[in-house]
This record gives structure tokens, C-alpha cells and sequence, in this order.
């Protein structure tokens, strides 16, 4: 029998990665989930076997430690398994400035949202490649389009890194004519738990509903983008408002508005 295609996960405990992992379940494909907790992994597999009858593998793995991308890839051979679709999803935001933050939370933050899922990539593409299959979304930001800004200094870098990046595997397998698909996926503020985890639930209740988009919509929109194959995916009205925004603004002012703005829903302290 022929398997199901395999769709692996990052930070599929929480928020837009479980949401990633219902919406791939629902559409047949069997998948991997990783994170950090295992006990919300296995209870999401057990969700997904149960209702949508597909096979659903759980591994704890904690992306800022080296070698976690080679375990968990590990992992999967060892089941008989490859992956199709990758989903590069796991991430949080480190408050406070670069000053006030240590280097080692630093890398960690550089090895979870920007190594890690770069070396999934690398590692899976070989086998996406020979299949002549492959859907890679890395899940970027709004924030990779808008000045950088006083506090979770790195943030607005590593996701502006991701965009580019989802660009140019786009573009290389395009060239290859491979059918690999890789979009970038930039949300604007969503409902999660991703403002609770860095402290600036508060803050950001300040911010208007209309600014706020649900998890669903924002997974579908990417697996649409790169179901169709575009490298960028802004999910949203207001967010695409907002990313073509800071393409016509003149930069001086687009780096005053983040200085006013930026202080609503970054910490500094
Ligand atoms: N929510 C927003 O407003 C928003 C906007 C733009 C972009 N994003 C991006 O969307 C992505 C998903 O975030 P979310 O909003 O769904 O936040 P979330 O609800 O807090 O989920 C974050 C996920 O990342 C995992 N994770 C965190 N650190 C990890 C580590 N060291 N190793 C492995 N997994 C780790 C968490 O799992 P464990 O804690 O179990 O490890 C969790 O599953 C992130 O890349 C974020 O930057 C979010």
C-alpha cells in the first residue's frame, strides 16, 4: 500500500504549528510533530489519529541544542518514513535589548529561528530533490518587512533572513525544475500563545481586533500560497496593507513609526 505523504512540524505543541498539523491531518497527510513538550505532542497525535485516521509521530526535540535537526531527521528513517512537506514553524521573541541580554540566549535564539530550520532544509532538500516532490514553508513574519526597532533586537533580522531565504530555494528549485514549492509565511499579530511565552500579553491587548488574525486563516493561507507556489505569503488584508506600507514609505519614516510604535508591543527592559 502506498503511503501517506509526510508533513514534519516544528513547534507543533502550541498555536500556529498545531494549527499547521490539524489542517495537514484534515487534507489526509500523516505527520511529524516536534517541540519541547511531549505530553501536548502525543495528545494532539491521539487528536489527529483519531479523527481524521491518519498516522501522527511525536518527537521532543529542543531546537536550540545542536544536532537536534539530524535526531529528529534520525528519527523518521528509522520509522521507514521521509518527509514531503516541512514545516519551519517553531519560535518565540526574546524581550529586552542586545545590551541587556546574554550571548548564550542570543545563539539560542539564532539556532531556533534561524540554523535550525536552515538546516532542515539543507538536510531534507537532497531527498525532495530525487523524489521530485517537495512543500517547505518557513514561517517568517511582518516584522521581517518593518524597520528594525528598539528591543527583541534580532527578531525583525532573523525573519527579514527567512524571507530571503524562502526566496532563493524557491527560486533555486525553480531553476532546477524540481517541483519543490518553499514560501515564506508572514503573519502579522495572531491569536497564540507566542505574546504570553515572551511576556507581552499586556501590551499587545492594547493593539485594535482588527489587527489580530486567527491561527486557521493564517495556516491556510500558507498552505495555499505554497500549494500554488509563491515564494512570499502575507496572510490578511490588514497584514498586506501593512507590508506594502513599508515597501512605499521612505525609510526615515518608517524608522520613526517603529520608533513610536515599537514601544507597544516590544520590551526593552
Ligand atoms: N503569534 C504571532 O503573532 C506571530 C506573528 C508573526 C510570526 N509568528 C511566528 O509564528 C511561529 C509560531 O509561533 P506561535 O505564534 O504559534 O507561538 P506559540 O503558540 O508560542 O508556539 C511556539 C512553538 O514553538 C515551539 N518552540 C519554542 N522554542 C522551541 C525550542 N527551543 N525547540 C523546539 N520548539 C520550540 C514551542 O514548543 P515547546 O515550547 O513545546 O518547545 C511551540 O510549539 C514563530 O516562528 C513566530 O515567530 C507569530
Amino acid at each position: 500500500m502506498k503511503k501517506r505523504n509526510l508533513s514534519l512540524i516544528t513547534g507543533a505543541s502550541a498555536g500556529l504549528g498545531a494549527e499547521f498539523a490539524r489542517q495537514y491531518a484534515a487534507k489526509g497527510w500523516d505527520v511529524a510533530l516536534t517541540a519541547r513538550r511531549l505530553d501536548r505532542l502525543d495528545a494532539l497525535a491521539r487528536e489527529l489519529e483519531d479523527k481524521y485516521g491518519v498516522a501522527a509521530f511525536t518527537i521532543a526535540q529542543d531546537l536550540s541544542k545542536e544536532g537536534a535537526a539530524d535526531a529528529i531527521i534520525h528519527e523518521l528513517k528509522e520509522a521507514g518514513r521521509h518527509v514531503d512537506a516541512l514545516v519551519n514553524n517553531a519560535g518565540y521573541g526574546l524581550p529586552g535589548t542586545f545590551f541587556n541580554t546574554s550571548w548564550e540566549e542570543q545563539a539560542a535564539f539564532i539556532q531556533v529561528l534561524y540554523t535550525a530550520p536552515i538546516e532542515l532544509v539543507h538536510k531534507l532538500l537532497p531527498g525532495m530533490a530525487e523524489r521530485n516532490f517537495g512543500r517547505i514553508i518557513n514561517v517568517a513574519s511582518l516584522a521581517g518587512y518593518t524597520p528594525g526597532s528598539s528591543g527583541h533586537t534580532l527578531y525583525a533580522s532573523v525573519k527579514a533572513g527567512l524571507i530571503k531565504f524562502s526566496e532563493s530555494i524557491h527560486a533555486e528549485a525553480e531553476a532546477a525544475g524540481h517541483d519543490i514549492h518553499c514560501t515564506a509565511l508572514c503573519p502579522g499579530f495572531t491569536w497564540t500563545e507566542f505574546h504570553d511565552v515572551n511576556g507581552t500579553r499586556e501590551m499587545t491587548n492594547e493593539w485594535p481586533d482588527w489587527m489580530w488574525m486567527e491561527a486557521g486563516p493564517v495556516v491556510k493561507a500558507g498552505l495555499d500560497g505554497v500549494s500554488r507556489g509563491a515564494p512570499v505569503v502575507v496572510p490578511g488584508a490588514v497584514n498586506k496593507g501593512l507590508a506594502t506600507l513599508t515597501r512605499i514609505l521612505p525609510e526615515p519614516l518608517g524608522r520613526a513609526v517603529m520608533k513610536q510604535q515599537g514601544k507597544r508591543f516590544r520590551k526593552t527592559d
